[in-house]
């Protein structure tokens, strides 16, 4: 795992900023080489500055050594955070923001052609340390900037690299929006057993935890998600049933194709 030999500074110390954090300080990054920007620190995080000692609302032109800037502010404050960054281009960090929608080009236009940016996508499940980050880095990165970003996200969960960016788009369609899906699947799940006689807490224990315990045995089986399908279908079983509603007509597999093509969509728009 590559390591972090000077400071890492994170703009925006909210959900995701906060989440990454809370994996480095758990992972044994030494709290001196972290400082953290962000106009309204919550009282958790200045609970958790005060007990491991990393510097908050530093003057940015005083921060020295700088390896990595981390950008976790909404996108829509992206414009007005940039600016304040140009104290630290001397140090020439890789700059890795996880800002949906804000485009490598846009972070070269801000810091120069020449700077080291990386764009990521996160998800929320982050927050319990088990999200999958998408990375697209520039041409400008190192090897080594990429492994020591992709050591840095692994605190929030798995990294996958993609050299393409306009795929960033699909990722956010798949994984960015797709904890959403799977929410609402646990809705959906839960309507019917109730439609089935059950009692509505009942129905809805019994859906959070089929897809939280579905979640976690294709979390750590080695197989195929096809094959744990298979191996809960008995032939003219009661899965069986269901699955051939769910799977006639390409029911599933195009509802989900359509909702994540308008996620992708979306997603081009807001990029611009
Ligand atoms: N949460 C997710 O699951 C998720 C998934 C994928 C990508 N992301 C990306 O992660 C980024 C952060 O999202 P989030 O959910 O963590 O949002 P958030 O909880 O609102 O965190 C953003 C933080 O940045 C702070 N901030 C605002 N202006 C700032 C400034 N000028 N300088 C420094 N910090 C500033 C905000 O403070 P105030 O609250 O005072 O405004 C807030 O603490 C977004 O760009 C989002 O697209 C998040």
């Amino acid at each position: 795992m590559a390591a972090l030999a000077g400071k890492l500074v994170l703009i925006g110390a909210g959900k995701m900023g906060g989440a990454m954090l809370d994996g480095w300080l758990k992972q044994g990054t030494a709290p001196e080489q972290i400082a953290i920007s962000d106009p309204m620190v919550s009282d958790e995080m200045k609970a958790l500055a005060a007990e491991y000692g990393f510097a908050v609302n530093p003057d940015l032109a005083e921060v020295t050594n700088v390896e990595i800037v981390l950008l976790a502010v909404k996108p829509q404050m992206m414009a007005q955070v940039l600016p304040a960054l140009q104290a630290l281009q001397g140090d020439k960090p890789l700059y890795l923001s996880v800002a949906a929608g804000c485009t490598i080009s846009g972070f070269e236009a801000a810091f120069g052609a020449d700077a080291a940016i990386i764009r990521a996508m996160p998800n929320t499940p982050a927050a319990v340390g088990r999200g999958i980050t998408a990375i697209c880095p520039n041409a400008n990165c190192s090897e080594t900037q990429v492994d020591l970003a992709s050591s840095l996200l692994s605190a929030i969960g798995q990294v996958v690299k993609i050299d393409d960016e306009k795929l960033m788009d699909a990722v956010t369609g798949v994984s960015g929006s797709g904890p959403a899906y799977v929410f609402h699947l646990i809705e959906c799940m839960a309507a019917a057993g109730e439609a089935q006689g059950l009692p509505a807490d009942i129905a809805m224990q019994l859906a959070r935890a089929t897809v939280a315990g579905a979640g976690e045995l294709v979390h750590q089986s080695p197989l195929a998600a096809s094959t744990l399908r298979e191996n809960v279908t008995s032939p003219a079983g009661t899965t069986a049933a269901a699955l051939e509603v769910l799977m006639a007509d390409d029911a599933m597999p195009r509802i989900l194709r359509e909702g994540i093509a308008a996620a992708t969509k979306r997603s081009e728009e807001l990029a611009g």
